[in-house]
């Protein structure tokens, strides 16, 4: 069942030598704030999925060093290296170097972050950016379109900002954000179909009660042909904005506690089952649709839940491999990595 097996970084963020074995189904390491915790988890995304989640290789590389690496050891004895030399990073399975992570090379991951816990109430754009990358590993294609659709977004925009433009300007440009917009609704709507279908029975599992509970998608869930209609219409008060006013970019998702907003009326603790909820459910769907099971990584969450929701998260991933950071030690936890 594990996937990772070991971990070995040279020059990573505040690392200069690091490694760590993950043999056991459950791996936790332990760390005061600020020990490098996180960017264990960070070298292991890196390998997983091909990209951080937190920041760039210049970023990445530790200070005053000329070059990081990281090696991940999976299953089967299959290394995954990461170089990065200043300038160009590297990826090297079997010998075979690549730029990028191949994708039949990637793996999905399931990434529990303490900013998560606050995902109902946060701002739109941190909703859109996690769903999309929750997207980004369901669908393969989803990250391809997205990065067309903020292309031809950008080129819109940049004429919307020019002194002089006519409507047939934006024609071409209009033309491809309603064809990868309208195909990124869909995708979005199918895949919040799929989290919905479980969402309340998975909550109940939690939360031993009989409150129910879905995430809505806040937009407009139009054709190909509507939105180019809508990008048409829209053109005198775009052309004013000088921006885009409609589209999938300006989307959003709303979470529904007992067919109210969440975000005002459910209590923090409901909050925080809905998101467990959510992450389960994330498990589920990737084992389903990729057909390979997820790496969960936990970041330093344990300190955010109470007992009963500790023991949910470990309980509900128990089929899965875990890599868990913390401060203190969980209850019944044996320590792997003390940093
Ligand atoms: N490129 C870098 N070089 C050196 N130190 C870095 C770099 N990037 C981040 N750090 C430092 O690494 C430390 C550990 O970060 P992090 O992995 O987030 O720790 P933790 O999750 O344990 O709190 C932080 O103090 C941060 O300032
Ligand atoms: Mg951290």
């Amino acid at each position: 069942m594990n996937v990772v097996k070991g971990v070995r970084l040279k020059n990573f963020r505040c690392h200069g030598e690091f490694d760590l074995d993950c043999n056991r189904p459950t791996t936790l390491i332990i760390g005061e704030n600020g020990s490098g915790k996180t960017s264990v988890l960070e070298a292991i995304y890196l390998a997983l999925r091909g990209k951080s989640f937190k920041g760039v290789d210049k970023e990445i590389l530790k200070r005053d060093e000329g070059f990081y690496r990281a090696e991940v050891e999976l299953e089967d004895a299959q290394k995954i290296i990461i170089r990065f030399d200043g300038n160009k990073k590297e990826f090297e399975i079997d010998s075979k170097k690549s730029a990028r992570l191949p994708k039949k090379n990637r793996y999905p991951v399931v990434l529990f972050e303490p900013d998560d816990i606050y995902l109902v109430s946060s701002s739109p754009s941190r909703r859109r950016d996690y769903f999309d990358e929750l997207f980004k590993q369901i669908n393969d294609n989803y990250g391809l379109v997205l990065g067309k659709y903020n292309k031809a977004l950008r080129q819109r925009n940049d004429l919307l900002k020019r002194e002089i433009v006519g409507k047939d300007d934006l024609f071409s440009w209009n033309i491809m954000c309603a064809n990868y917009g309208a195909e990124l609704i869909k995708w979005r709507v199918r895949n919040l179909d799929k989290i919905n279908e479980k969402m309340t029975a998975v909550y109940r599992d939690i939360a031993n009660n009989q409150d129910n509970c879905r995430i809505e998608y806040l937009g407009e869930v139009v054709s190909e042909s509507e939105y180019l209609q809508k990008l048409e219409a829209n053109f005198e008060r775009d052309r004013i904005l000088g921006h885009t006013s409609f589209g999938v970019h300006r989307d959003d998702y709303e979470f529904i506690f007992n067919d109210k907003k969440a975000d005002g009326s459910a209590s923090r603790g409901e909050n925080r089952s809905m998101i467990l909820s959510l992450k389960f459910i994330e498990a589920q769907i990737l084992e389903k649709e990729v057909g390979k099971k997820p790496v969960v990584l936990l970041d330093d969450i344990f300190s955010e839940l109470d007992e009963m929701r500790q023991k949910h998260l470990v309980n509900n991933f128990k089929n899965y491999q875990m890599i868990i950071t913390s401060t203190t030690v969980p209850s019944e936890m044996r320590v792997d990595k003390e940093l």
